[in-house]
């Protein structure tokens, strides 16, 4: 056996069986797909499961909704979602669902085990309960009137305009979603996982480098506040697993999703013929990796191990977070057009492009990725049309129509070939890390190489001279080879066009160390276009066709965030325009805001008026670098309670996100309080 095989079995978070999934949600799966594809490549015995996470309320109220039993209904959703995954060329070794015999199984296992080991207990709590439909309401399912600035409508658990959170029975003239009663207070049993008791265990592990370091230094803050028992029960009626020996009781949500790994893989045994113990057991040697969005670390580095541990099952050998995905530099919006759903696209666009966009930008950590339009189509049509795909089409026709076909017995620069062939390892270091950005980086770098070969051989000049037909030769078979080469590591992120090469290089299936045996003396298949380049009109359509009511309640100037050049953003009116105070401010303090990755708090002069200011630009510009300088604010915006302070008016700053933000600067002889008009 070969000792440097590694046996190794990923996840991707489970999508709820209530919704579409959309580009936010495919930042994940392609990451994943595209890891799992490397290690695929390496030789290594690596699978990858996933499952729809088919149980809790808003399933259940979805089917009430649509007259249907929440059966039929996970059972159509998790079709679109196989559709959809499959668009995207993301294989799945197996796909399952939580609401399944294997899972109903292994939540019932995990849960007695920890019964057994004394980890579970029960006390009456009181909660918001719907008279008329009776049922207890999740707090999502309830609205009111904040009680700290009484404003309408507000949800259960927080108000959206002054930042206030507060528990239901709070809010003032709350009443169910659900049927518009008066909510009242209801007492039940519920089930507690007592996760304290592995508050030594899960200090030990997440400092034991199965966290990103940003994670474990994240977690560090719930350790301190202490880590509380979870309550795992929802009482009846609910979607999910009753729990054993206890009617009327189901698991919560979340107890059972992450369980659905385990039961996904399980199924997979079953058709496959491999070890489930192998994988779970708890010496196990196989390794296991949990790719998730970084909204639900707490699940997934606290509760998760911690249940694996107390029922006896081996923990993740690592978790590994990403950020949310903004579209145009904004959180996706369906006003903007830019919630684009993973079909939406589908229907306009090739899955490769977005593939190479994503894995161009994701790098590892937790920072959220955005995806600006404008930037996708330039970089994909430069990069890969224009760099790569190009480096066939300009040798491959002669190839064909000169030598019938069949490639050169000899390499002419065996040096450049080896760089090639030597930049390998350093790719592969960049896809095994994670660091994608780097790994394409990398491979760019050779296309430039490749083409500046190409360019100066001018194999268009050297045809024209009957005598140097070997020469031609030579060195559009050295082209076409570096070509494979670029093509094989690319393979991880673009399965299609790699499976498009493979049949026109006749070389059978690309495996990482493919590249070190050239294709010398070889015939390859007449060439076909590998990817056309994308056009600003498929991307406008896709917007179009996502874009669900252009006449609503756009802000005209982004509340949050710098404002991006979004050219769909909605329509206002020349009278909505003129309200806008904006005045020429000098920043005349700045400092970070320590718990906040993104913002500064900056004291802006208006010309005697001193405001407090928080901008979003913290990734552009230090603290020290702003003060002094002038800017534009807008004057009269509604002040905005955040977590660490009011915010008294918004700077205007441009760009599409990261270090590449500017905020406008005004001729340094402009006077603090001037106003533009
Ligand atoms: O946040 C979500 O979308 C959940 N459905 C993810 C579950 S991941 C795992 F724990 F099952
Ligand atoms: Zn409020």
């Amino acid at each position: 056996m070969d000792a440097t095989r590694r046996t190794i079995l990923v996840t991707s978070a489970l999508p709820y069986a209530n919704g579409p999934i959309h580009l936010g949600h495919l930042v994940e799966y392609i990451q994943t797909d595209i890891w799992v594809r490397f290690q695929k490549m390496r030789g290594h015995e690596c699978h990858y499961v996933c499952a729809d996470d088919a149980h809790g309320t808003p399933i259940m109220l979805r089917a009430r909704q649509e007259d249907i039993t929440p059966e039929v209904l996970i059972a159509r959703i998790g079709e679109e979602h196989r559709a959809d995954f499959a668009g995207f060329a993301i294989a799945f070794d197996h796909y399952h669902s939580t609401h399944s015999p294997e899972n109903r199984e292994l939540a019932t296992l995990i849960y007695q085990r920890l019964r057994e080991a004394g980890h579970i207990s029960t006390r009456t709590i009181t909660q918001a309960f719907d008279p008329e439909k009776q049922m207890f309401l999740p707090d999502r399912f309830i609205k009111g009137e904040c009680p700290r600035c009484g404003a309408a409508d507000q949800y259960g658990d927080s108000c959206e305009v002054c930042g206030a959170t507060y528990s239901p029975s709070d809010l003032k003239n709350a009443v169910s979603v659900l049927s518009g009663a008066r909510p009242i207070e209801k007492e039940s049993l519920h089930y507690f996982f007592k996760l304290n008791d592995f508050t030594d265990m899960l200090r030990d592990w997440t400092r034991g480098g199965h966290l990103q370091p940003e994670v474990a230094n994240k977690l560090d803050e719930w350790f301190e506040a202490g880590l509380q028992d979870w309550d795992i029960s929802r009482d009846a009626p609910y979607f999910g697993f009753e729990i054993p020996g206890a009617e009327g009781k189901y698991f919560y949500v979340w107890l059972d999703a992450p369980i659905g790994y385990m039961a996904s893989f399980k199924a997979y045994c079953a058709r496959s013929g491999l070890s489930f113990d192998a994988y779970w057991q708890k010496d196990s040697g196989a390794e296991l990796y949990h790719f998730i969005g970084k909204d639900i670390v707490y699940f997934h580095a606290l509760f998760w191990p911690a249940m694996l541990e107390g029922a006896d099952f081996r923990t993740p050998t690592a978790i590994f977070a990403h950020g949310f995905l903004t579209v145009n530099g904004q959180k996706m919006s369906k006003s903007r057009g830019t919630f684009i759903k993973a079909r939406s696209y589908l229907d306009h666009l090739n899955p490769e492009y977005l593939r190479y966009y994503f894995a161009a930008k994701l790098s590892g950590g937790v920072d959220d990725l955005d995806l600006n339009l404008d930037d996708f189509a330039q970089r994909v049509n430069a990069d890969l049309v224009g760099k790569v795909v190009n480096i066939a089409s300009r040798c491959a026709g002669f190839i064909s129509k000169r030598f019938e076909g069949r490639l050169a017995a000899e390499c002419p620069d065996q040096v450049l070939y080896q760089e090639f062939v030597n930049a390998g390892e350093s790719i592969a270091a960049g896809f095994e890390n994670r660091d994608y950005s780097r790994a394409v980086r990398e491979i760019m770098a050779l296309a430039d190489r490749a083409n500046q070969y190409i360019d100066e051989k001018k194999p268009w000049q050297i045809a024209k001279d009957p005598e140097r037909e070997q020469e031609l030769h030579a060195v559009c078979s050295l082209g076409v080879n570096l070509f494979r080469v670029l093509i094989t590591y690319l393979k991880p992120v673009l399965p299609r066009t790699a499976a498009l090469a493979e049949s026109f290089l006749q070389g059978g299936e690309l495996r990482w160390d493919s590249p070190r045996t050239p294709l010398l003396a070889h015939a390859i298949a007449p060439y076909q276009a590998l990817m056309t380049r994308v056009e600003s009109t498929q991307v406008h359509a896709m917007l179009d066709a996502s874009k669900e009511n252009l006449q609503t309640t756009a802000p005209a100037v982004p509340v949050s965030g710098p404002l991006a050049q979004d050219p769909i953003q909605a329509l206002i009116s020349y009278d909505d325009f003129a309200k806008i105070d904006l005045r020429i401010a000098r920043i005349v303090a700045a400092e970070a805001v320590p718990e906040a990755d993104k913002l500064l708090r900056l004291t802006v002069d208006l010309g005697g008026e001193r405001r407090n200011v928080f901008a979003g630009i913290k990734s552009a510009y230090s603290a020290e670098q702003l003060i002094g300088k002038l800017t534009v604010v807008v004057a009269n915006l509604a002040p905005r309670k955040m977590r660490f302070g009011v915010s008294e008016g918004m700077v205007l700053a441009a760009g599409p996100g990261g270090k590449e933000l500017w905020l406008l600067e005004p001729h340094a002889g402009a006077q603090p309080g001037l106003r533009l008009k």
